[in-house]
C-alpha cells in the first residue's frame, strides 16, 4: 500500500529482527478473525425474518449472588470499565463463552490466543490478586511473571486509574461466572515463542505512565483524553506506528504528540485520522449509532463501536468529541477535509431541459468508465449525487473514506465487503456486498470516480495494481459461480453508437424524469428490472431481444419487443405507450440489442426471469404483514409508500396510487413472491450485485400476498387480456 505500509509488509520488510518480529501480530488481526455477525433473526421459528431484529449484548452480567449495595455498584462501574477496555471483543473465542478467551490472532509465523479471564481459579483469573492484576494491565507481566505480546493494549490500559482498575477487578471477579476453559498454547515456534524478547520491548517502549490531567483544559476534556488515551486505547489502531511497531505517541503532548492518533492502516484498513474531527456531537453520534451525516463506520471500527462505544454514555461520548476535536490538525496524515457548507469537486450542473438532473449529479457520471460502473452498481444505494439514504445507506460525498489519499478502506470494502454496525439505534444490519466480481481495472476507475467526484480530487489515482496486490492479500473469496455474465455499462462507452445506448440505459434508469408523458406512477423501469436489466433473475435484459416476436399468450398474439415494452409501460408503470418510432424507444430496443450477444432464439438464457417459486404454497397474511414491517418498511415505507426525499422518489412504493396496476404481472402472488425471494430485500444478504434476497420461500409468498392484495391503481384494459389462454390462478381480476 502506498505511504504507510500494513503491519504485515512491515513484517516482510523488518523480518530479520526478532524484536520486531514478535510484534507483528498487527492489533487488527484481532478483528479480521470470523466474528459472526449476531444474526438479525433467533430461535428456529418457522419464520426467521418476521421479527424484529435484536441487538445482543454479549459482555456478560452474571453476578455473583448475595452482593451488598456498595459492592454491587462497583461491580456494575467495573462492568462499564469493561465497556470502555472493549475487553469482550478479544477475550472472547466462542460466543457462548464470553470472556473465556481462545480468540485466535494469526500471524505469520503462527498463532496466538486471547486467554480465560473470566474468575475460574484453575484456567481463568481467578487466583490474581489485585496487585498482579494491576500489574498485568499496566506492565504486561502475567501472575507467573511471563512477558505478555503487546497485542493486550497494556501500553493504553498502562492509563487508566487505580480507582477504575480496582473497579474493573471487582467486575471481573464478582460480576463475571467462572467458566473452566484452558487457554490454548501459544502456536509460534522458535524465535517467535521466546517471550524474553518482549521485556525488551516494554523496555525500549513502555510508557507505563498512569494518565495525568492537563489543568489548562476543562474537565470534560480530561475525561475525553483519559478514555482515548487509556481504555479506550485508540490509538492502537488510529497512531502511526514505528519501528518497533511502537505506537509514535501514546498522547497528544510532547515533540512526537503530533503523531497521536494521525492515522494508520491496519489490516488493510485505514484508521482515518482522528484529529481535528468534526462538531463533538458529530463524533459522539457516530460512536453511539455507528452513522452520522458524514458516513458510517466500516472495517474493523464496526466491532469497536458495537462491543464498546455504544455502550459509552452520552457525556462520554461528547467528552471524546471534545477531545478529538481539540487536536491540531497533523501534517503526517491528511486531517478528514469537511466543509461547513460542503461544495462538490464537479463541474457545473447539466443543462436544464427534460433531462435535467440534480445539480449535484458529477458531469462525468454518464460519459466515464467510472461513472457508468458507479450508476450500475452503487446508484441503488449510494444515489447519482452520493448522498446516500438517510438512516439507511451512508453518504459518500464528503466522506472521510474517501478524503484519504490512503484509497485501503475504499478498495477494501469493494473487495470484501462490510456489514454496518449493528447498534441500539440501528439494530438492522445493512450489507454493503463484496464487488470482487469486477476486475481490478473496473474497482480502480469507479475509485477514481468516486474520489474525484465526493472526496479529494487531488488525491493520487488507485491503480490496478494497488487493488491486485489487496486481493492477493486479503484472499478474496468467490462471491458465486454463476455463468450469468453481468453486463458492464461501461463497456457501452466502446460501441460506436455509444450515445444511444447510454440514452437507452437512462430511460429504464430515470424513466419517470425522461418520460413524464409515458409514466403514470413513482417507478422506473429499473424498480423491477434491477440495475437497469443487468441482474440475474432480476428480469434481466440479457438475450431478451432474440426472443422476439414471440406469442404472448395475455394478448394472445405474436408482438414485438416494442409492443412487450409497452406491456411495461401500461401495466407495470400505469402509463401510456411510447410511439414505436421515437428516438427514446429506438434507443431502448438499441440497449436491448446490445445486451442480446449471441443469443438465439432456441436458446435458454442463465438467470432470465424472475424465477419460479412453488404455487402449492399458502400464504400467511397475516406473517406477510410482520416480514413487511420488519424487512421492507424500512425503504419501501411504513405504509408502503416508498421514500422520497425533497419531492425526488428514492425507493418506491410497493401499494397505493403511485404503484403498478392491478394488471400487471407483479400484482399477481407468485410472480412478485419469485421476484421477492430472489431480489428482496436489498442489503440483507451477501449476494452480488444489491446483497439482494434471504427470505425463506413460505416468508416471500407471505409478504408477497400481503403487498399484491393491498389497494393499487385499476387496470380498465385487463377486460381484454387472455383472449384465447386461460387466465392464470392468481391474476387480480
Ligand atoms: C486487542 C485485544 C485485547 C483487548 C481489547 C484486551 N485484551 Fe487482554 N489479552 C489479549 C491477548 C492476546 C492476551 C494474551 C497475550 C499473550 O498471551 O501474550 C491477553 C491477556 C490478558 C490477561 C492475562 C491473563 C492471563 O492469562 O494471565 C489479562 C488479565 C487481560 N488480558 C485482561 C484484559 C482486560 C481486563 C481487558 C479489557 C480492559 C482486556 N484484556 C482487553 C488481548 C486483548
Ligand atoms: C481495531 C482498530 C480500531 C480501534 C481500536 C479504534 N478504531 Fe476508530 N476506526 C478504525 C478504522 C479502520 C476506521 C475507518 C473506518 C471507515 O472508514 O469507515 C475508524 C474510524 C473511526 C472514526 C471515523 C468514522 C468514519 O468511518 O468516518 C472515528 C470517529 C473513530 N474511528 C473513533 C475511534 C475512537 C474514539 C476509538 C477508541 C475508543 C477508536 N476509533 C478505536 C479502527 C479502529
Ligand atoms: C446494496 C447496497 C449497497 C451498494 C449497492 C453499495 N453499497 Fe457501499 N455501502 C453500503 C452500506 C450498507 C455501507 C456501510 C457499511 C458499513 O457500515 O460497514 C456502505 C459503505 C460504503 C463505503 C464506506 C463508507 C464509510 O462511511 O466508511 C464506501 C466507500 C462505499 N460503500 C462505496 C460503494 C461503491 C463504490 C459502490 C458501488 C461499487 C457501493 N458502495 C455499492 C451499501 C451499498
Ligand atoms: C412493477 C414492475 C415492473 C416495471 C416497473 C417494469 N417491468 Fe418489465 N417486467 C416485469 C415483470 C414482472 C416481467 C415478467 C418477468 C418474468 O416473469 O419473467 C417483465 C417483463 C419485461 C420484459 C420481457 C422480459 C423477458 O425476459 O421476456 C421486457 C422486455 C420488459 N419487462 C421491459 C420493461 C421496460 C422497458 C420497463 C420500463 C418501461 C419495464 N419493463 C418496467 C415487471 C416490471
Ligand atoms: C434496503 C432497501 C430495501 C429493502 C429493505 C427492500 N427493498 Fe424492495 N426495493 C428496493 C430497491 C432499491 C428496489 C429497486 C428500485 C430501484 O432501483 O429504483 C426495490 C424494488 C422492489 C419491488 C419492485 C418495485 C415496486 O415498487 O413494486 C418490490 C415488489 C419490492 N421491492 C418489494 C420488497 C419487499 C417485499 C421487501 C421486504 C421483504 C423489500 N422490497 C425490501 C429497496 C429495498
Amino acid at each position: 500500500m502506498p505511504q504507510s505500509l500494513t503491519p504485515s509488509a512491515v513484517t516482510k520488510i523488518l523480518g530479520a529482527i526478532p524484536l520486531v518480529l514478535l510484534w507483528t501480530i498487527g492489533y487488527g488481526n484481532l478483528f479480521a478473525q470470523e466474528q459472526p455477525q449476531p444474526r438479525p433473526t433467533l430461535g428456529p421459528q418457522a419464520s426467521p425474518n418476521a421479527s424484529a431484529p435484536q441487538v445482543i449484548d454479549d459482555l456478560p452480567a452474571s453476578y455473583a449472588a448475595g452482593l451488598d449495595a456498595p459492592t454491587k455498584a462497583l461491580v456494575d462501574k467495573g462492568r462499564y470499565v469493561a465497556r470502555l477496555g472493549d475487553c469482550v471483543a478479544c477475550h472472547t473465542g466462542d460466543k457462548s463463552k464470553p470472556l473465556a478467551g481462545g480468540l485466535a490472532l494469526t500471524t505469520p509465523f503462527g498463532k496466538l490466543y486471547s486467554t480465560n479471564i473470566t474468575p475460574d481459579p484453575k484456567t481463568g483469573i481467578g487466583r490474581y490478586s489485585f496487585e498482579q492484576f494491576e500489574r498485568v494491565m499496566r506492565k504486561g507481566v502475567a501472575s507467573d511473571g511471563h512477558n505478555l505480546y503487546p497485542a493486550m493494549p497494556y501500553p493504553s490500559y498502562a492509563k487508566m486509574s487505580t480507582d477504575d482498575l480496582k473497579a474493573l477487578y471487582a467486575y471481573l471477579m464478582k460480576g463475571v461466572k467462572p467458566v473452566e476453559q484452558a487457554n490454548l498454547p501459544l502456536g509460534m515456534s522458535f524465535p517467535f515463542n521466546q517471550r524474553w524478547g518482549l521485556a525488551l520491548w516494554n523496555w525500549a517502549f513502555l510508557e507505563g505512565k498512569p494518565f495525568e490531567p492537563n489543568p489548562q483544559q476543562s474537565a470534560q476534556w480530561n475525561r475525553g483524553a483519559y478514555i482515548v488515551q487509556g481504555a479506550g486505547h485508540c490509538g492502537a489502531c488510529h497512531t502511526p506506528r514505528g519501528i518497533g511497531f511502537q505506537e509514535k505517541a501514546m498522547s497528544e503532548a510532547g515533540p512526537k504528540g503530533i503523531y497521536y492518533l494521525a492515522g494508520e492502516t491496519v489490516e488493510n484498513w485505514r484508521a482515518l485520522s482522528l484529529r481535528g474531527l468534526w462538531t463533538p456531537e458529530e463524533t459522539a453520534e457516530m460512536l453511539k449509532t455507528g452513522r452520522n451525516r458524514h458516513g458510517a463506520v466500516a472495517g474493523n471500527m464496526v466491532d469497536v463501536v458495537q462491543h464498546s462505544t455504544q455502550y459509552f454514555t452520552d457525556s462520554d461520548l461528547l467528552a471524546i468529541g471534545i477531545y478529538l476535536k481539540s487536536l491540531p490538525p497533523s501534517e503526517y496524515d491528511k486531517p478528514m477535509q469537511v466543509a461547513p457548507n460542503p461544495t462538490l469537486a464537479i463541474a457545473p450542473p447539466a443543462p436544464q431541459g427534460p433531462i435535467a438532473r440534480a445539480a449535484n449529479v458529477p458531469v462525468d457520471l454518464y460519459t466515464s468508465r467510472g461513472g457508468l460502473g458507479y450508476l450500475q452498481f452503487c446508484n441503488d444505494c449510494h444515489r447519482s449525487d452520493g448522498a446516500g439514504v438517510a438512516g439507511v445507506f451512508p453518504p459518500l460525498s464528503d466522506n472521510p473514506a474517501l478524503q484519504q489519499d490512503n484509497p485501503a478502506t475504499f478498495v477494501h470494502i469493494m473487495l470484501t465487503g462490510s456489514k454496518s454496525a449493528q447498534t441500539q439505534t440501528y439494530a438492522r444490519v445493512l450489507t454493503m456486498p463484496s464487488f470482487s466480481r469486477l476486475s481490478n481495472e473496473e474497482i480502480a476507475e469507479i475509485g477514481n470516480f468516486v474520489r474525484k467526484s465526493w472526496g479529494r480530487s487531488e488525491s493520487k489515482p488507485i491503480t490496478t495494481e494497488v487493488v491486485a496486490d489487496m486481493r492477493k492479500e486479503l484472499d478474496v473469496k468467490k462471491i458465486d459461480n454463476r455463468k450469468f455474465e453481468t453486463p458492464r455499462l461501461a463497456n457501452m462507452l466502446k460501441e460506436s453508437n455509444a450515445p444511444q445506448l447510454v440514452q437507452g440505459a437512462r430511460l429504464n434508469l430515470e424513466t419517470r424524469d425522461l418520460l413524464p408523458h409515458n409514466v403514470g406512477n413513482a417507478l422506473n423501469c429499473t424498480s423491477c428490472h434491477l440495475n437497469a436489466g443487468t441482474v440475474a433473475d432480476g428480469s434481466p435484459y440479457v438475450g431478451v431481444s432474440a426472443f422476439f416476436p414471440s406469442y404472448a399468450p395475455r394478448s394472445g398474439r405474436v408482438i414485438t419487443l416494442a409492443d412487450r415494452i409497452n406491456g411495461c409501460f401500461l401495466r407495470s408503470m400505469n402509463g401510456k405507450a411510447l410511439p414505436v418510432d421515437s428516438a427514446e424507444m429506438k434507443a431502448m430496443i438499441a440497449y436491448f440489442d446490445w445486451m442480446k450477444r449471441e443469443t438465439k432464439p432456441e436458446d435458454k438464457v442463465e438467470g432470465r426471469g424472475v424465477g419460479k417459486i412453488d404455487t402449492k404454497l399458502v400464504p400467511n397474511v397475516a406473517n406477510g404483514k410482520q416480514i413487511y414491517t420488519n424487512q421492507c418498511a424500512l425503504c419501501h415505507g411504513k405504509d408502503g409508500e416508498g421514500i422520497q426525499n425533497a419531492g425526488r422518489w428514492i425507493y418506491p412504493p410497493l401499494w397505493g396510487d403511485q404503484s403498478f396496476n392491478i394488471g400487471a404481472g407483479m400484482a399477481r402472488t407468485y410472480t412478485a413472491a419469485a421476484f421477492v425471494k430472489r431480489n428482496m430485500p436489498i442489503a440483507f444478504h451477501d449476494n452480488f450485485p444489491l446483497g439482494q434476497g434471504g427470505l425463506t420461500d413460505q416468508e416471500a409468498v407471505d409478504v408477497a400476498e400481503y403487498f399484491t392484495h393491498m389497494p393499487r391503481p385499476d387496470f380498465a384494459a385487463k377486460a381484454k387480456d387472455w383472449p384465447k389462454d386461460k387466465k392464470p390462478f392468481d391474476a387480480r381480476y
